[in-house]
């Protein structure tokens, strides 16, 4: 099969295209044959050498895949060869074919094309773990997204009002702010301009956000603990703004408040089949009722994998940019 290897750490020209063997599912796996995946940020950082797979993972980056089962190894039941599915991976999506643990896999959610499909599992597992099974949002609480347009942002305005909660978004253009308002985002914030803690006390007559979804880490901690409401939550899953900063204890104290700090990748593969199961159960049904969508600016052949992750890393994109394979 063809895959995007990574032979040395680099800029996008560091990723190629090349014949390696196909994969062979092991014990509770099963072989997909990828239609399409989707590039994540953390795929960046691998391919720069900050970020390896965790041990006995795919050397390949792509934490996501849509496509046909092709072979079942030991063990597995419940899928058959020929099932169209679409899966949560700790590597090698950008790749033809992919080993993936049979707990990571979904079906294509209803209504939802195949290769779209490949833009759903990383976020929607991402989100729901971190804002629903860990900071509990609430009906009628305000959720605060940082990068409302990004791959994360698009479903985390989604589901938050699926889940009728109000939302507040950061993004840095008036033309991401406004793909955000259509996706049903009520509190528009441009990180470039307006200062987010003054914005979301104001939309919340000095209240603040219940829950902050953060992709910023050490540059925004302070700000976030200052615009949290008492008893708020932050969640943090990005570090764009660095991993060491300088936390106000005596503020989160007085909030009452808490802050939570997730890697999806690194998780056991029981618990990323606890959230895929969740995911299954609470999310499937609002895509196939139309509330929740995939956000795909565009596709990119996989073979031309460093052209789509260049429109990543300078943000030129909305959503998910997918990479199709077939
Ligand atoms: N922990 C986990 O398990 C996990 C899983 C998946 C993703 N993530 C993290 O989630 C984040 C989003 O991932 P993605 O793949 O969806 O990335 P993405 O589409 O590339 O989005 C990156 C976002 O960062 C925003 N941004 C840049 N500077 C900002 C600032 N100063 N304030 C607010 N927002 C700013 C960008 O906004 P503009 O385009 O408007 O500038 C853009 O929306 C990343 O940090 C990623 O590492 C974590």
């Amino acid at each position: 099969m063809h895959a995007i290897t990574i032979p040395e750490p680099g800029g996008p020209e560091a990723l190629v295209w090349d014949e390696v063997p196909d994969p062979v599912p092991g014990e509770g796996e099963v072989l997909v044959e990828v239609v399409a995946s989707a590039v994540n940020r953390a795929d960046i950082l691998q391919r720069q050498g900050n970020y390896a797979p965790p041990p006995g993972g795919s050397a390949y980056p792509g934490l996501e895949c849509s496509g046909r089962i092709a072979a079942l190894g030991p063990g597995v039941s419940g899928w058959a060869v020929g099932d169209e599915v679409c899966a949560l991976l700790a590597g090698g999506g950008y790749a033809e074919k992919v080993a993936v643990p049979s707990g990571q896999l979904l079906p294509v959610p209803e209504g939802v094309d195949l290769r779209q499909a490949a833009a759903l599992p990383e976020v929607v597992c991402t989100v729901w773990s971190n804002v629903f099974m860990v900071a509990h949002l609430r009906p009628a609480e305000t959720l605060l997204v940082h990068g409302g347009s990004s791959g994360i942002g698009t479903m985390a305005i989604q589901l938050a009002k699926a889940m009728g909660a109000r939302v507040a978004v950061t993004a840095g253009t008036k033309e991401k702010l406004d793909y955000c308002a259509e996706l049903g985002a009520d509190i528009l914030i441009n990180y470039r301009e307006q200062d987010f803690v003054e914005e979301i006390q104001r939309a919340t007559d000095g209240a603040g956000a219940d829950v902050i979804l953060d992709n910023m880490g050490a540059k925004y901690l302070d700000r976030n603990v200052r615009a949290l409401a008492t008893s708020g939550r932050l969640a943090i899953i990005g570090l764009q703004g660095g991993s060491k900063g300088e936390l106000n204890i005596g503020a989160l104290l007085a909030k009452r408040a808490a802050i939570s700090a997730t890697s999806l990748r690194a998780r056991p593969l029981g618990e990323k089949a606890a959230i895929v199961a969740a995911v299954r159960e609470h999310v499937w049904p609002l895509i196939a009722d139309g509330h929740v969508r995939p956000v795909v600016d565009r596709e990119v052949p996989l073979s031309e994998a460093a052209a789509a992750q260049r429109v990543v890393e300078e943000s030129g994109h909305i959503g998910k940019v997918l990479l199709v394979a077939s």
